[in-house]
């Protein structure tokens, strides 16, 4: 029943996978009378509880855990047996839909691919588009602005990009900032200055769109303002502006890169824009003549970089270039699909790649979510699986500082939680996601037990969609399963057989609860420390066939 909305979503090639998934969680629910079991369709190894109950029996469990694995590999049809001691067996890649054996490993093939965030943010994108984009020849920002902050260790040196993709590190890649994106010139020159100081000079491998919408330091000062009005009720924004400066695009008095080229007619958009900025916020002081002789001093270094990224991009596609989307920002702060209000001001989800750069979706392929192995949230706004974070010695002070999760733009401490299903549900349903990237996984380890948020029920029942509504959100319970840990380092692992047995069979559970392949696997902040299953555990890559 909670699997029927997302196989949908599913392209028609792994429709048989999600049938023969089905029917092994249907084999499963049989299996057990438990009340709770017809709704959230366990296995009879995982425990379903409640927010604030621990198992203590692992023996039991680890039983369990063999019987439900060999129940699954039964109905996938799988040629070898599991027994507890033969954990790499059981948790070899099953001969079925979902693996596609005649895939190889690193075969990249023309179009565009995109890396979204699949959460509230942070899941650790930077990380996977340093990694492909040594493949591609173009990496895209489409959305967003220097909200985002990503996070790149290469052999222990660490980049922050926030309006640079992170790309930009394949010194063959060249970087757009599309249509979409709302760039904070500064900001942006300033990070490329700092990467030239870092040894890397990109500024002539970047383009910058002529239609992306500017922002400005009264954007930014707005949206403090916004802010400190909202007292109690505020976002939680990064207070970069991101939210005026788009109210300035759609309220179309917005100012755009393009119009730099000619200087005159910039100056009187930004002495209107400026003028209608101080009518609408009383007390807002904006030193026009000094902001006019700043960008006056840099608009011949932007012009150069600027061009229409939309013939740009569609023309490299056409020439059979490698094409790769950085997402910034994350499905669960879109404007129209997260938190509502408590999110960022664009769509940080699929639909920006094609607003936001200007492509069709016939040139798309590969899409992949990154997901955080368990969920965090920097900002106000609801989060179901949400722990205590400041109580010592708890699972949440483990995530947090074991992570280190601390925001990479504005080093808020990040709240930290158990992984949500029904949000990553909804995530796959909008973004449908060829392949999913599920980052920090060594945070868990040294974890007695790990839990997933399997379920949210209000009202005595089980939800089937994402409440859109706040009230309803706050009144949730979250039903949790409750899997066992693990102590081993898992820093060095580099293929998934690698893993510790219950390291596996937590990527094996969420891979069965997303219905959606895991191909990567983060096991440490370094480049890399990363497992890569290869393109057979990509859904996008039989359209390549
Ligand atoms: P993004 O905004 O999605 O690109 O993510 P951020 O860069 O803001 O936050 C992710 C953080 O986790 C960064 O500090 C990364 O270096 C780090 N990171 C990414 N993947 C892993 C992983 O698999 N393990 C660990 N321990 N850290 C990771
Ligand atoms: P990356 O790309 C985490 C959050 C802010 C705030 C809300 C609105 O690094 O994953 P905004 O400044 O956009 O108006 O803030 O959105 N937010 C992010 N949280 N990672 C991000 O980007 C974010 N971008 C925006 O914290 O709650
Ligand atoms: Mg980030």
């Amino acid at each position: 029943m909670m699997y029927s909305h997302l196989f949908k979503s599913l392209p028609a090639s792994s429709a048989a996978f999600a049938s023969v998934l089905a029917g092994a969680v249907a084999a499963s629910k049989s299996e057990r009378s438990d009340a709770n079991e017809t709704v959230v369709s366990a296995g009879g190894w995982s425990k379903l509880t409640q927010c604030h109950h621990k198992s203590k029996d692992v023996v039991g469990m680890l039983h369990d855990l063999d019987e439900r694995l060999e129940n699954i590999e039964r109905t996938l049809g799988a040629s070898s047996s599991c027994s507890s001691t033969a954990a790499t067996t059981s948790a070899a890649p099953p001969k079925n839909k979902y693996h596609n054996d005649s895939v190889g490993k690193s075969k990249t093939l023309p179009g565009i691919d995109v890396v979204l965030g699949s959460q509230w943010g942070d899941e650790g994108k930077g990380k996977l588009v340093d990694i492909l984009s040594q493949e591609y020849d173009v990496c895209a920002r489409v959305a967003g602005g220097s909200n985002a902050g990503h996070t790149i260790v290469v052999e222990g040196k660490k980049y922050k990009f926030h309006l640079l993709p992170s790309g930009v590190l394949n010194e063959k890649a060249t970087c757009v900032l599309g249509n979409g994106v709302v760039i904070h010139l500064p900001s942006f020159l300033n990070e490329l200055d700092g990467l030239k100081h870092q040894g890397i000079d990109a500024e002539n491998r970047i383009l910058l769109s002529d239609r992306a919408h500017l922002v400005f330091d009264f954007h930014q000062e707005v949206d403090g303002i916004s802010e400190h009005r909202l007292g109690r009720n505020k976002i939680g924004t990064t207070k970069k502006g991101i939210g005026p400066a788009y109210a300035s695009k759609i309220s179309r008095n917005g100012i755009r890169i393009g119009d730099l080229e000619n200087f005159d007619f910039f100056e009187m958009r930004f002495r209107e824009l400026a003028d209608y900025q101080m009518r609408s916020h009383p007390g807002l002081e904006i030193d026009v003549e000094g902001q006019l002789e700043y960008y006056r001093s840099i608009a011949k270094r932007v012009t150069a970089m600027t061009t229409d990224t939309i013939e740009y991009t569609n023309e490299q596609y056409d020439m059979g270039k490698k094409i790769l989307i950085e997402g910034a920002n994350a499905t669960m702060l879109d404007i129209d699909f997260g938190t509502y209000p408590y999110v960022t001001s664009s769509n940080p989800s699929i639909g920006s790649v094609l607003t936001g750069l200007g492509v069709s979706p016939k040139k798309i392929h590969g899409i992949y979510g990154t997901t955080k192995a368990y969920c965090t949230r920097v900002g106000e706004g609801p989060f179901p699986t949400e722990l205590e974070r400041e109580e010592p010695g708890s699972i949440g002070e483990h995530l947090g500082v074991v992570g280190a999760e601390w925001g990479t733009t504005t080093g808020r401490a990040r709240r930290v939680g158990w992984l949500d299903i029904p949000q990553m549900k909804y995530s796959t349903l909008i973004n449908g996601f060829t392949a999913v990237n599920l980052t920090k996984l060594d945070v868990l380890t040294g974890l007695e037990e790990i839990k997933i948020g399997r379920a949210y029920k209000h009202n005595g029942k089980i939800l089937n969609t994402m409440p859109s509504s706040l009230k309803t959100m706050s009144e949730l319970e979250v039903l949790y399963e409750t899997l066992p840990g693990w102590t081993e380092d898992i820093s060095k692992a580099r293929n998934f057989e690698d893993l510790p047995v219950n390291a596996q069979r937590y990527v094996l559970r969420v891979q069965e609860l997303l219905g959606v392949p895991i191909r990567w696997i983060g096991c440490g902040a370094n480049r890399l420390d990363m497992i890569d299953r290869g393109e057979g555990w990509d859904l996008s890559s039989e359209d390549k066939e």
